[in-house]
């Protein structure tokens, strides 16, 4: 397994950064392109490893992809002639993948075999399985369909209304691909908004949808024209810079072209919260989504209690949220933060466990975190477990401990942002 020793950065950071493009939109643009007849171009594609399952599954159903660093070019025979794949569908580390793709695979006229890496062979499938079933899908896997591999008979499903039990923009999507795909009025009701990526990135590709307050309407039998899409950059990713500058004392970065869609801007919040120095400025629309440029300089942090429907506006940060904590004064409170436990990793188990190995205080709860400070870092072993927010993490703690952190298996964090280590490289200033 890779590992790498990081050393203290005596200095502070500076400078301006691009981002990756948005992990959620990259999918869901791979998606919509594959599924439409022609020519699509996606820039700013994350080339992250996730990113690429998507693509290839599609890649092994009859879609042809060309790439350079940048763009994806997609040529799609269209959703009525992806042909069946003949090997089965490897989905790696991604749950967006695997949970989106079901959706789809259950509606396409296609026996599919899909399975995925150790970490995701553990994630919950019945939050898609159970509901599509319910449009008539017909799909098996271990412990009654709830875990990968899966075998997935699809035909042609029928439309529904679901009251969402799960907070999740994945079991969303994949419902709202299906009930495209499918015959009626598919509607998902969800209690607590969730990213809204979908929404905002079907009517690009032609495709008519209707969300009016916690309810999102799609009628079946619409099939996605091709479309040429930017990605915006990930605020997932900002967000390990945002809190590097924060706690750094002197830093001062300037963030380009992040995405700043509201449902994904919980992380801003949460560090204004606890008194972070940030400004954003919306410029303009890409993909349906706003943009803009974040400056971010160090200031001194608070504790903060961060709770409720915020939590799934920054479900993928808490991580890093968790590392700026051990730097504020009091106590931070995260909770309601129960879904971090399936993730990539026990998230929960994970951040708590590299924090205190670095000499932190803090404290695992059934649905969250619980972090004292501040408090010095010192240095030690860490592991990411396989999940990139981790990996990244505990690579912005190192920056801040007095001695170094020996990082086990960062090659996890090329799952959603390759070039990691060089942006933070290219920041650092004595
Ligand atoms: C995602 C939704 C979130 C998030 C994941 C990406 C998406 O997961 O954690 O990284 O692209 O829809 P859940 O839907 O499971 O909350």
């Amino acid at each position: 397994m890779s590992v790498i020793e990081l050393h203290p950065h005596k200095g502070h950071l500076k400078g301006e950064l691009t981002l990756p493009g948005d992990k959620s939109i990259s999918h869901r643009a791979a998606i919509l392109s594959s599924l439409a007849t022609g020519r699509s171009v996606i820039d700013n594609f994350l080339m992250g490893e996730d990113c690429l399952r998507t693509v290839k599954a599609f890649e092994m159903m009859g879609v042809m992809v060309v790439m350079d660093e940048r763009r994806v070019v997609l040529d799609s025979p269209g959703l009525h002639h992806l042909y069946e794949s003949e090997q089965p569908i490897y989905f790696g580390n991604s749950g967006t993948t695997a949970r989106l793709m079901t959706g789809v695979l259950s509606a396409l006229p296609l026996f599919s075999t899909v399975y995925g890496d150790a970490s995701l062979t553990k994630r919950p499938m019945d939050r898609v399985v159970q509901p599509l079933s319910r449009m008539g899908a017909e799909i098996s896997g271990r412990a009654g369909g709830s875990l990968l591999p899966l075998a997935i008979q699809g035909g042609q499903l029928k439309g529904m209304v679901y009251d969402m039990p799960v907070k999740s923009a994945q079991v969303k999507t994949a419902l709202l691909l299906a009930g495209m795909l499918g015959d009626g009025e598919t509607t998902i009701i969800e209690k607590t908004q969730t990213r809204d990526h979908t929404e905002r990135l079907l009517p690009r590709y032609q495709i008519d949808i209707e969300a009016v307050e916690g309810q999102i309407s799609i009628q079946g039998g619409q099939v996605p024209k091709p479309a040429d899409i930017t990605v915006p950059g990930d605020i997932s990713s900002a967000a390990f810079f945002l809190v590097a500058a924060s706690i750094i004392p002197d830093s001062r970065i300037v963030i380009r072209d992040c995405g700043l869609n509201p449902t994904r801007t919980g992380i801003i919040q949460a560090l204004e919260v606890m008194g972070a120095s940030l400004q954003t400025d919306v410029k303009r629309t890409i993909a349906g989504e706003p943009i803009g440029d974040i400056i971010v300089e160090s200031a001194s942090l608070q504790g903060a209690t961060i709770e409720g429907d915020l939590i799934a506006n920054l479900i993928d940060e808490v991580p890093i949220i968790a590392l700026a904590a051990t730097q504020a004064h009091g106590t931070t409170v995260i909770k309601d933060a129960k879904e971090l436990r399936v993730k990539e990793t026990d998230r929960i188990e994970a951040v708590a466990h590299n924090l205190q190995q670095l000499g932190a205080h803090v404290k695992p709860l059934e649905d969250g975190l619980e972090i004292t400070g501040p408090t010095p870092l010192t240095g030690g072993h860490i592991h990411s477990y396989h999940d990139h927010r981790i990996g990244m993490m505990g690579a912005i703690a190192s920056l801040i401990c007095s001695h170094p952190v020996t990082l086990t298996d960062f090659e996890s964090i090329n799952t959603s942002y390759p070039g990691f280590f060089d942006v933070i490289n290219s920041l650092m200033q004595h």
